[in-house]
């Protein structure tokens, strides 16, 4: 081929790969959330550009949408744990967050201690921050938690001696009223009581237990069903996802409320994970048709798989496999709630600090740069329901 010839051909491709690279960067700006135009325009052709090197990329791009969009097709909301003070002060969080998921969870700031630094004093700057996004976002939110024996406020642990079943149920009973009463219409969901059933497959020995009783559980459901009739009410608890003696103490659990009556709607399961343990999916349906049948809605609540260092690529496409495999049998299930990360950026992971030698357990690098497990995440979403 002349120079002039290759010259010209190679401008006019050129040309043809801006032009698809700018109605593509368009598409995808239509396709995503509530970013301002501008911004989403500006970002799809950058992204776009990068990625227009390769036809397959182009095709993913061509097809790409957030992943609330997509989850929305599937009648479902996909959400993440939010960190309060990344919301604030990093804009890529604040539009990652907005552009993908559909439904928020606090990651800290409604627990007790935090919202409760006394017992006459309220902290709800960070709270309502968070409500106050979500709602300009169209997200639902997720609340967390109202009773756990972490995050305790210490003028209640430190005079665990002083209270008695009376004194302790009105402060439990006024957190709840005061919580849930404030917040009620905007959050929807709420996780009522968090790990009341220890590692030993035992009701775990808290505060709560020892001063107020086991009926603590019951009363916490009653009073955030008195506060909010509407809220969705979840027991939430970690390695109870699959068959097991913890997972048996959970539905036995929630199975006695129910048969007594307790305002419960539904369990959160956290779907806390490492790679080299990841959840067996047969049981993982067997024990959402069983709490099903108890006519319990199932959500995932805090689903991430820590990797073990050092993080391959081979390793992150394991994950990515393991998520889809979460995800897929979690949309089989006719009684599905919600499907929430434990955040969403490995750079604002709780892995580092509690799970030594482990970390990328999200969708998103530290760099919010799309991971293969946010693409499998996409690919499940995307696929035909049969
Ligand atoms: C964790 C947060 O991610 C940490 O940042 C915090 O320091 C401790 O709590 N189960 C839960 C969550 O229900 O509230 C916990 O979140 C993780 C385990």
């Amino acid at each position: 081929m002349k120079q002039t010839q290759f010259l010209i051909t190679s401008r006019r491709f050129a040309r043809q790969r801006l032009m698809l690279s700018r109605i593509v960067g368009v598409a995808v700006a239509l396709s995503v959330g509530n970013m301002s135009r501008s911004q989403t325009v500006q970002n799809a052709i950058s992204s776009t550009r990068t990625m227009t090197n390769s036809p397959s990329a182009l095709l993913s791009m061509r097809t790409m949408h957030a992943l609330r969009t997509l989850a929305a097709q599937r009648d479902l909301r996909i959400g993440a744990a939010v960190n309060s003070s990344a919301l604030r002060d990093d804009k890529n969080y604040r539009e990652t967050l907005a552009r993908e998921f559909s439904i928020v969870t606090p990651e800290y700031v409604m627990k007790m201690a935090p919202l409760r630094p006394s017992r006459d004093t309220f902290f709800w700057d960070d709270a309502d921050a968070l409500v106050d996004f979500a709602q300009k976002h169209q997200m639902q939110i997720h609340g967390h938690t109202l009773v756990w024996h972490q995050d305790v406020p210490q003028w209640i642990e430190k005079n665990e001696k002083s209270w008695t079943r009376e004194t302790l149920s009105a402060v439990l009973r006024e957190h709840i009223f005061a919580v849930v009463g404030r917040y009620k219409g905007r959050i929807k969901i709420w996780d009522v009581v968090n790990e009341a059933v220890g590692d030993d497959a035992k009701m775990r020995d808290t505060i709560w237990r020892r001063v107020i009783g086991d009926d603590y559980i019951a009363l916490a459901f009653r009073w955030a069903h008195e506060a909010d009739p509407d809220a969705i009410l979840l027991y939430n608890d970690y390695n109870a996802e699959g068959l097991g003696a913890k997972s048996d103490a959970v539905f036995n659990l929630v199975r006695d409320l129910k048969n007594e009556g307790v305002p419960i709607n539904g369990v959160g399961l956290q779907m806390h994970f490492s790679l080299e343990n990841p959840l067996n999916s047969a049981d993982f349906a067997a024990n959402m048709k069983r709490l099903g049948d108890l006519k319990l809605s199932v959500h995932v609540t805090e689903l991430d798989i820590r990797v073990p260092e050092p993080i391959t690529p081979q390793k992150l496409d394991e994950q990515g496999l393991q998520f889809s495999r979460v995800l897929e049998t979690f949309l089989a299930a006719p009684n599905r709630g919600t499907f929430t990360f434990w955040g969403f950026s490995d750079g604002k992971s709780w892995i580092p600090s509690f799970f030594k030698g482990y970390n990328a357990g999200l969708l998103f690098d530290q760099n919010y740069k799309p991971k293969p497990s946010y693409y499998q995440i996409a690919r499940v979403l995307k696929a035909p329901t049969n």
